[in-house]
C-alpha cells in the first residue's frame, strides 16, 4: 500500500494526540484513504519528555525547517501555536507546496489573508478544522454540507474554559475569582487565562467562522469583544430566576444588508438547547436560508477531540495528494458579496439590566422614565429587597431596542446621584423564541 509522510511541528498535548490517533486507527484510516499515513518527522524544542506515545527517537528533531524540507514528508501539521514562528513555518511549508493542517485560530484570525493567498499561490491546501470547536466538524459543515445556503446566523459557545467557569458559578453559586482559581489549580484553565476569559480566543474563532460563511474580509479588529471576567454570581442567579442562563457567545448574523459580529456574555432562555451546553462543551448553532437551524455539539478542546479534527484534515490533504488535485475545496468561502459591518449602535436586541438604586421614593419611576424617553420598552421588572445599607437591585428586561439608545439611556441613568453603582447590562439572545 502506498504511504504518505506526515510531519508534525509542535509535540505538545495535541501533537501527541495526533500521533496516538494515527497509530491507534492506522489500519482503519489506511483502508479509508487508500494509503497509510506515517508520521515521518516531529519537531519540538523538547525532544526528551515522555508524551505517553511511542515514537522512534530518530524521527524527533528540534529543527522544524528540516521537517518541512524533508522529501519523505508530504503533509505538514502545525501545532506550535502563537502567531510568530507558526506563521513563518506555515508560510515556508506552503511555499514548498506542502499542504498544511493547523489548529491555530489566532494565526488564522490575524494572518488568514496572507496564508490563504500563499496556499492559493503555491496551489496547495490549508486546512484548519481543529481551530474552532475542537472535535466538532463545524468548518466542514459550513464549507461543504451547507454550501448551498446563504448563512443567516452563527451563534457559538466556543470557549470551554469560559463555559466551565460559568457553569460552576451557576451550579455552585460561587464567585468568578474562586472558580477561576480552582479551574487553574485543576488544570482546566491556563495559568495566564486572559486569552480565554477576556474573550479573545472566542473572537479568533468567530473570525474563522465568519470567513467561512462570508468570505475573508472579516478581520480581528472588526470584532467587539467582551469576556466573562468579573461576572457577578448575582446576575447569574437573577437571570436564572427569570428563566435564563448566561453564556459567552460569539454572534455572527447577516440580515441581507449588514453583518453583526461580536463576542459577549448573553442571556439565553433555559428552554433553548444552547442553554444546556455545560461545563467545557462547545456548541454552534448555524441558520441557513434553506436548511433552517442546525446545531453542532461536542468537546471543544482536549487532546483526543482536537486530534480527531486534525486527523480529519490530514486525511483530506492526503486524499487531495493522492488525487493530484489540491484545493478541491478552497480554504474559505469564495464569494463577492461585500460584507458591511453593522455599527455597534445599530444592533437590535433585548437587554437585561441590573440597576443599583438608593432606596428612595421615585427612583424606580425615574429610571423607567429615562428608558422610555429613549424609546426603550420594558418587558419585565423585578425589584429585590435592599440588604441593610446596600443599594436596591432592580432588574429590568427590555423589549428589542437599539444598542445606541441603550448606551445613551444608561449613561443618563448612571449619572444620577441616586444611582449607587454602574448599571450591569447584558444582551438577551432569544434565538427566535
Ligand atoms: N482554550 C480553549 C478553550 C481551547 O478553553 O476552549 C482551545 O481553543
Amino acid at each position: 500500500m502506498r504511504e504518505l509522510g506526515v510531519g508534525i511541528l509542535g509535540f505538545g498535548t495535541v501533537g501527541a494526540g495526533v500521533v496516538d490517533c494515527l497509530q491507534t486507527n492506522s489500519d482503519l484510516i489506511a483502508e479509508r484513504v487508500g494509503a497509510r499515513l506515517v508520521v515521518r518527522r516531529i519537531a519540538d524544542l523538547d525532544i526528551e519528555s515522555d508524551r505517553g506515545v511511542t515514537v522512534a527517537k530518530d524521527i524527533l528533531t528540534t529543527d522544524a525547517e528540516a521537517v518541512i524540507q524533508d522529501e519523505r514528508v508530504d503533509i505538514i501539521v502545525e501545532l506550535i501555536g502563537g502567531t510568530t514562528i507558526a506563521r513563518t513555518l506555515t508560510l515556508a511549508a506552503l511555499s514548498a507546496g506542502k499542504p498544511v493542517v493547523t489548529a491555530n485560530k489566532a494565526l488564522l484570525a490575524e494572518h488568514g489573508d496572507e496564508l490563504y493567498a500563499a496556499a492559493e499561490k503555491h496551489n496547495t491546501d490549508l486546512l484548519f478544522e481543529a481551530s474552532v470547536g475542537g472535535g466538532i466538524p463545524i468548518i466542514r459543515a459550513l464549507r461543504e454540507g451547507l454550501v448551498g445556503n446563504r448563512i443567516v446566523s452563527i451563534c457559538g459557545i466556543l470557549n470551554g474554559t469560559c463555559n466551565y467557569i460559568l457553569t460552576r458559578m451557576e451550579l455552585e453559586k460561587l464567585p468568578f475569582d474562586q472558580v477561576l482559581k480552582e479551574a487553574q489549580e485543576a488544570g482546566y484553565a491556563e495559568a495566564e487565562p486572559s486569552l480565554d476569559i477576556d474573550g479573545l480566543d472566542t473572537a479568533h474563532k468567530a473570525v474563522v467562522l465568519a470567513c467561512q460563511a462570508f468570505g475573508n474580509p472579516v478581520q480581528m479588529n472588526d470584532v467587539p469583544v467582551h469576556g466573562i471576567r468579573g461576572i457577578d454570581p448575582m446576575d447569574i442567579e437573577y437571570a436564572a430566576g427569570l428563566g435564563y442562563r448566561i453564556k459567552l457567545l460569539a454572534v455572527i448574523k447577516h440580515d441581507g444588508e449588514s453583518l453583526e459580529l461580536g463576542v459577549h456574555p448573553a442571556l439565553i432562555p433555559q428552554s433553548q438547547m444552547m442553554a444546556s451546553v455545560s461545563h467545557s462543551f462547545n456548541a454552534v448553532l448555524v441558520q441557513g436560508d434553506q436548511v433552517g437551524e442546525t446545531l453542532y455539539y461536542g468537546r471543544g478542546a482536549g487532546r483526543a477531540p482536537t486530534a480527531s479534527a486534525v486527523v480529519g484534515d490530514v486525511v483530506d490533504a492526503a486524499r487531495n495528494v493522492l488525487a493530484g488535485h489540491p484545493r478541491r475545496v478552497p480554504a474559505f468561502t469564495q464569494q463577492s458579496i461585500p460584507v458591511v459591518l453593522r455599527p455597534m449602535e445599530d444592533i437590535q436586541s433585548r437587554y437585561y439590566m441590573r440597576f443599583s438604586l438608593k432606596d428612595q421614593p421615585g427612583m424606580f419611576a425615574q429610571v423607567a422614565q429615562i428608558l422610555g424617553s429613549h424609546g426603550i420598552s420594558l418587558a419585565s421588572v423585578v425589584q429585590k429587597e435592599a440588604r441593610a445599607g446596600a443599594a436596591v437591585p432592580v432588574i429590568m428586561l427590555t423589549h428589542v431596542a437599539r444598542a445606541g439608545a441603550v448606551l445613551d439611556a444608561l449613561r443618563e441613568i448612571d449619572g444620577l446621584s441616586t444611582v449607587g453603582a454602574p448599571t450591569i447590562w447584558y444582551r438577551i439572545e432569544d434565538f427566535g423564541q
